[in-house]
């Protein structure tokens, strides 16, 4: 498809004239040179951050065996680069601004502050036997203890792994378990919306009977009691107070490992994706500050949560290496109602937003008055993340949000990329609504086709790859990194794949066009089909479970989800079985994975080899049934009569 030029929207003058990248051109000549002569451009990027120790070489690759070192025999400390450093220099300003659940309860943290706390729960972690290297995994809300708890490994070298508070018991200590964890931080609950995530009684869920968990260290967000368990459980704020705020930072190198997090394959079992020390940090510092055209004075809001890779790269480490106020937002964008967002926004003079389709999805719906009714006088700057925005969305956000003044900025990454890969830069990059538009420096995306060829010039569509590495990479999957080399380097050699589809059109932008393997993009989460089905055949009652996704208004993809039952629970109702499906995918995985349909069926689609037809499936699940393509390959056709009549009310 070719894209009318007069699709651009420019970037704004007023902004261009203070940006850090001023015009298209510039950029072009920054891009030039950030592949012509890798070593030179990184090494200026370098020095964003304070290090004990230079690193001797930029960037050292052994491809046969895919390990990427940058920056090696460097010596650095995260937290001290995100906190010592600002607290000598501007000690009185908010490093934290935290926006509590409940609306209008704000607290700020300057940078002295916060240096005091992370000394002290590194002191606390220390105390409770971690040691550099050691894994601490991470169940906490978005209360300032989260920031604390990461900075703090990251000041002790220790690594950490921080799980997303929505997800189940089961799907902890599944973390816990592969990351090796011994100390685990929750909370005794977490406030979100009208609601409170029990994260204590989860937690001890997640723990129970495991050795390999000796202290679990329990924040107090709400008066709220918990039961504690004697020797194992200790509260955090008293932990807190008996140790002093001085902790030496300790010297790391610029590949230690910083933090593992965990995302969603193609396969059953979740990934630990290991982001390193210095790379990362360059990388999230170096994207921030030209992405989001750093100004001193900015107030940084990022809605995502600490629990995935863009809270930790551009609500913690990114914006805070680079010394800027950064809010941490507890409550959800509809609590109490749907002007939550923009209060948020009004209240703490946010300059930058940066949020995700789906929310701006759900907002849209509710109609421009809460948004009118605000001022969002302070806003410069909005991004979008985690999806593909879809144009109206974008130009919703642009026009209605941004009253045409803020540059939108359509930032495509990946959990395993550590930062920003795709997406303009605001003073500089003409935008396409829905078109993340060009590679970030040193990022040379490659598009394949299927059988291993790489496609050339524009207006094309292929597998997305990388040719090159990037500070900001993961290094391995943790303990395995087997799997890495076959999940990202073997479909094509010597390439990353990131298992995207995209258009690059007929001006080298580039659209992603989705997932091309079986993972699913649910309100900007990752979901493996087959974490899902998982979950599903633990069900006593199911036999056989095809989980495929489908066009969602709010969530750009729903999950629905084809199960077969044991002849012993034919009798059970669909009504029951369906409640008592979802339910099991909640209680398994997590809310966030809940199926939005269950169909229960007498048989799926397969062919003579016993193979499921996904693909068909995928097209009842989307309602596009005049389009299901050969079905004579079917070993059973009754089953499709039976699909086709039990989905009717899907579409
Ligand atoms: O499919 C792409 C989509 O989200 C996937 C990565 O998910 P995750 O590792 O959870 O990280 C999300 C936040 C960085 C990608 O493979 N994705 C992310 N950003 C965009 C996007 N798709 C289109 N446009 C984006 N801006």
């Amino acid at each position: 498809m070719t894209v009318a030029k007069d699709s651009f929207v420019a970037p704004k003058e007023h902004f261009s004239r203070a940006s850090h990248v001023r015009s298209l051109e510039d950029y072009q000549r920054l891009y030039r040179q950030s592949l012509e002569a890798p070593e030179a451009f990184w090494g200026v990027q370098a020095q964003r951050l304070t290090w004990f120790h230079p690193p001797d070489s930029v960037r050292e690759m052994n491809a046969e065996q895919v390990d990427f070192s940058w920056f090696g025999g460097g010596k650095l400390n995260v937290a001290y680069n995100c906190v010592d450093r600002h607290a000598r220099e501007r000690p009185g300003k908010t490093a934290i601004l935290w926006a509590k659940n409940e609306p209008g309860e704000y607290q700020a943290i300057t940078f002295r502050e916060l240096q005091h706390h992370v000394g002290r729960m590194a002191n606390v972690l220390k105390a409770h036997g971690v040691r550099k290297g050691d894994r601490v995994c991470v169940y906490l809300p978005m209360i300032p203890e989260l920031a604390y708890t990461m900075l703090a490994c990251a000041r002790i070298g220790a690594v950490h792994s921080v799980v997303f508070a929505g997800f189940s018991a089961e799907s902890l200590r599944e973390r816990i378990l592969d990351s090796g964890a011994k100390v685990l931080v929750t909370a005794n609950e977490g406030p979100r919306g009208p609601k409170s995530v029990p994260t204590k009684a989860i937690a001890d869920e997640a723990v129970e009977g495991l050795t390999q968990v000796t202290s679990v260290l329990v924040a107090q967000r709400t008066p709220r009691e918990v039961p504690m368990v004697e020797g194992r459980d200790f509260w955090l704020n008293a932990e807190m107070a008996r140790h002093r705020g001085v902790c030496p930072a300790e010297w790391m190198d610029a590949e230690d490992p910083l933090f593992i997090l965990y995302t969603s394959g193609s396969t059953g079992k979740p990934k630990g994706v290991l982001h390193t020390t210095g790379g990362y940090l360059v990388y999230a510092a170096t994207t921030h500050h030209y992405v989001f055209d750093v100004r001193p004075d900015d107030i940084h809001f990022c809605t995502a949560d600490l629990g995935w890779v863009t809270g930790h790269s551009y609500l913690l480490y990114g914006p805070l290496a680079n010394g800027t106020t950064t809010v941490l937002f507890e409550s959800t964008p509809s609590y109490p109602d749907a002007g939550r967002l923009w209060k948020v926004v009004d209240d703490v003079k946010a300059t930058v937003l940066y949020t995700a389709p789906t929310a701006l999805r759900a907002l849209i719906k509710e109609g421009d008055a809460w948004v009118k009714k605000s001022s969002r006088k302070s806003l410069r700057l909005l991004g979008s993340v985690g999806e593909p925005i879809n144009p109206e969305v974008w130009r919703w956000y642009h026009d209605v949000v941004g009253e045409g003044r803020c540059p939108v900025v359509d930032t495509w990454w990946q959990t395993e990329t550590g930062g920003i890969l795709i997406s303009p830069l605001p003073g500089a990059t003409p935008c396409k609504p829905g078109s993340a538009t060009l590679p970030f420096f040193g990022v040379e995306p490659v598009l394949m086709d299927d059988e291993g060829r790489v496609i050339e010039g524009n207006g094309v569509s292929g597998n997305l790859c990388l040719a090159r590495s990037w500070p900001g990479q993961a290094r391995t999957l943790y303990g395995h990194h087997q799997r890495f080399v076959e999940t990202y380097y073997s479909r094509f050699p010597h390439l990353y794949f990131t298992g995207d589809g995209c258009r690059r059109d007929e001006d080298g932008y580039y659209w992603i066009t989705g997932r091309v393997d079986d993972v699913l993009n649910v309100s900007g989460h990752r979901l493996g089909t087959a974490e899902v089905e998982s979950a599903l055949v633990a069900h006593e009652a199911v036999a056989e479970a095809a989980v495929v996704g489908f066009p969602h208004d709010i969530k750009g993809t729903g999950v629905c989800a084809f199960v077969t039952v044991k002849p012993d629970w034919l009798e059970t109702s669909t009504e029951q079985m369906v409640g008592a499906l979802k339910e099991q995918v909640r209680h398994v995985i997590g809310p966030i994975a809940t199926p939005d349909r269950v169909v229960v069926v007498n048989g799926l689609p397969k062919t003579r080899s016993g193979k499921i037809l996904r693909r068909m499936l995928r097209k009842i699940a989307s309602g596009e049934t005049e389009s299901l393509g050969d079905t004579t390959t079917l070993a059973d056709p009754a089953v499709l009569d039976e699909l086709l009549e039990k989905s009717l009310p899907l579409r």
